[in-house]
C-alpha cells in the first residue's frame, strides 16, 4: 500500500514512523512532513491545508490510504473532498470534525447527550458576556468559539481578568472570526487526562491511556503551550475510571453524533478533568494529541494500517490493540522563546548520539535539513520518545538521550512524568 500523512508535526512522525513498520506499506508520502519524517517518508511541499492540492496527488499518485494528523484540514473538509474523489481516507468529516472546530457546538451537543461537563453560556454580544461575567464571577474560562491554534481558552481569576480577555477575543478580534461567539464556562479543578479512542461511527476502540503537560515550565509553571511532554499509561485511569469514562462519554458521544447524522469516524479525543471519582469533558478533539501520540504510537504493539482501515470501512467491532505493558514518556525540546515568539534556524547537535540511546525514538516537530544539518524550524522542535519497564524506566531512558541534544536556547521540561511517579511509587 502506498500511505499519505498529512502534516508535519511529532504526531505526524510518529504516525509515519508506525506506519512505516506495517509489512503491508510499500511506501509513505508525507505532505509537507519535516526533516526526521524524511527518514521513513518521501516528503512533498504541499500545505496541510491545501486540501485540492492533497486530493490531486493522492489521485496521481494512486494513494490507497491517507492518514491526516491536523484538526485545521478535518474541519476544514478534507475527507469530504478525498471521499467525494472516491479517495480512501482516515478522519472525521467537516460536520463530526466539529466536535473540535466549534465550542459552542461541542458544548450544546455535550448538554443535549448528557456528557458530563461544565456548565456554560455562549455569548455573540460582548456587552452580555461580561454581565453574565460580573453575575456568576470568578474563576471561570473564557473561550474563542472557533480553532485559534490552541491559545484561545483563557482561565480568568480576577474579574478584570474576564472581562478582557472578552474585549480581546470579541472586540479585538485576537483570533479572528474564531472569536465571534465565545463560551464562558466553570472553572473545573482536578487532574486532566487524554482519552483516544478509534471509532467508525458505531464501535469505539479506547486507546491505550496518557497524560500530557501543557504548561511551558516545570511544575505546571508559566502559559500553557500545545503540549510540552507526554506518558502513558496514566495511572490516574484505574479500570472503574476508564469503565465511567466509555459509558458516560465515549460511546455516548459517538451514538450522539450518529443521530444527529454526523456520523464520527476517526479519533476521538476527549480531554477530560478527574476530580477524585468526578469526569467531566473540557473539550472534545478530532484527532490524536500532540505530543501524546508520540507514547503512545510506541506502545502499540499492533499493525496500525489494519486498525485505520478497520474504521475507513466500518469495520472496527471485530478489531482489538494490543500495547506493550512497559511505559512511555515523550519530553518536547522547545526553541527558546516558545510558546512566545520564538527563534529559529538554530543548528541542532547531538541528534544521532541521542538516537543511538536503547528504546528510544527522536521524533521531529519544528525541523529542516540544509547540507546535512538539521536545523529548528518551529516551537515545538523534538519529541524525545523513549521506553521503560515501568514509568521510572522510561523517563531515565527519555532524559539520557534528551541530555545528548543541543542548540542555542533550547528549553524542555525536566519533570515530565513526575505526576504518574508519584502516583505508582
Ligand atoms: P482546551 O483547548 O479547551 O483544552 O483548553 C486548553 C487548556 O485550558 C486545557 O487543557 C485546560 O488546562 C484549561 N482549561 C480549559 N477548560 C477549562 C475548564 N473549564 N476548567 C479548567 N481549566 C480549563
Ligand atoms: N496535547 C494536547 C493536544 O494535542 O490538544
Amino acid at each position: 500500500m502506498q500511505i499519505l500523512v498529512i502534516g508535519s508535526g511529532g504526531r505526524e512522525h510518529a504516525l509515519a514512523w508506525k506506519i512505516a513498520q506495517s509489512p503491508k506499506v510499500s511506501k509513505i508520502w508525507a505532505a509537507p512532513g519535516n526533516a526526521g519524517m524524511s527518514d521513513v517518508a518521501e516528503c512533498v511541499q504541499i500545505s496541510a491545508t491545501d486540501i485540492r492540492l492533497l486530493a490531486d496527488f493522492a489521485e496521481r499518485k494512486r494513494i490507497d490510504l491517507t492518514v491526516v494528523g491536523p484538526e485545521l484540514p478535518l474541519t476544514l473538509g478534507i475527507v469530504d473532498e478525498f471521499e467525494r474523489r472516491g479517495l480512501r481516507i482516515f478522519g472525521p468529516r467537516k460536520d463530526a470534525a466539529l466536535v473540535e472546530g466549534s465550542k459552542v457546538f461541542a458544548k450544546s451537543f455535550m448538554k443535549k447527550h448528557h456528557i458530563p461537563t461544565g456548565f456554560f453560556q455562549t455569548f455573540d454580544r460582548s456587552e452580555e458576556a461580561k454581565r453574565y461575567i460580573e453575575e456568576i464571577g470568578t474563576p471561570l474560562v473564557v473561550k474563542a468559539d472557533g480553532l485559534a491554534a490552541g491559545k484561545g481558552v483563557i482561565v480568568c481569576f480576577e474579574l478584570p481578568e474576564a472581562l478582557d480577555a472578552v474585549e480581546k477575543i470579541m472586540e479585538e478580534r485576537l483570533f479572528g472570526d474564531a472569536g465571534k461567539r465565545i463560551v464562558i464556562e466553570e472553572y473545573l479543578e482536578g487532574e486532566e487526562v487524554s482519552f483516544h479512542a478509534l471509532t467508525d461511527g458505531d464501535a469505539v476502540l479506547p486507546l491505550a491511556s496518557s497524560q500530557d503537560h501543557k504548561r511551558a515550565f516545570n511544575d505546571d509553571q508559566g502559559p500553557n503551550t500545545g503540549g510540552m511532554g507526554a506518558y502513558s499509561p496514566a495511572p490516574i485511569i484505574t479500570e472503574s475510571i476508564h469503565q465511567q469514562i466509555m459509558e458516560r462519554v465515549m460511546i455516548p458521544a459517538v451514538a450522539g453524533m450518529a443521530t444527529e447524522g454526523r456520523a464520527y469516524k476517526g479519533i476521538l479525543y476527549a480531554g477530560l478533568m478527574i476530580n477524585g471519582n468526578e469526569i467531566k469533558v473540557l473539550e472534545f478533539n478530532a484527532r490524536l494529541g500532540d505530543p501524546e501520540a508520540q507514547p503512545l504510537l510506541l506502545r502499540m504493539k499492533s499493525d496500525l494500517i489494519p486498525l485505520l482501515e478497520a474504521v475507513v470501512d466500518g469495520r472496527l467491532r471485530d478489531q482489538t490493540i494490543d500495547w506493550t505493558p512497559d511505559a512511555s514518556v515523550c519530553v518536547v525540546m522547545a526553541s527558546k522563546g516558545y510558546p512566545g515568539p520564538y527563534d529559529q534556524g538554530a543548528t541542532i547537535v547531538g541528534l544521532e548520539d541521542a538516537a543511538a540511546e536503547p528504546n528510544v525514538v527522536i521524533f521531529h516537530a519544528g525541523t529542516s535539513r540544509t547540507n546535512n544539518q538539521v536545523l529548528t524550524g518551529g516551537g515545538r522542535v523534538l519529541g524525545v520518545t523513549g521506553l521503560g519497564r515501568d514509568i521510572q524506566g522510561a523517563i531515565a531512558a527519555t532524559y539520557r538521550a534528551v541530555k545528548k541534544v543541543h542548540w542555542e536556547g533550547a528549553h524542555y521540561r525536566t519533570d515530565i512524568g513526575v505526576r504518574a511517579l508519584a502516583k505508582v511509587s
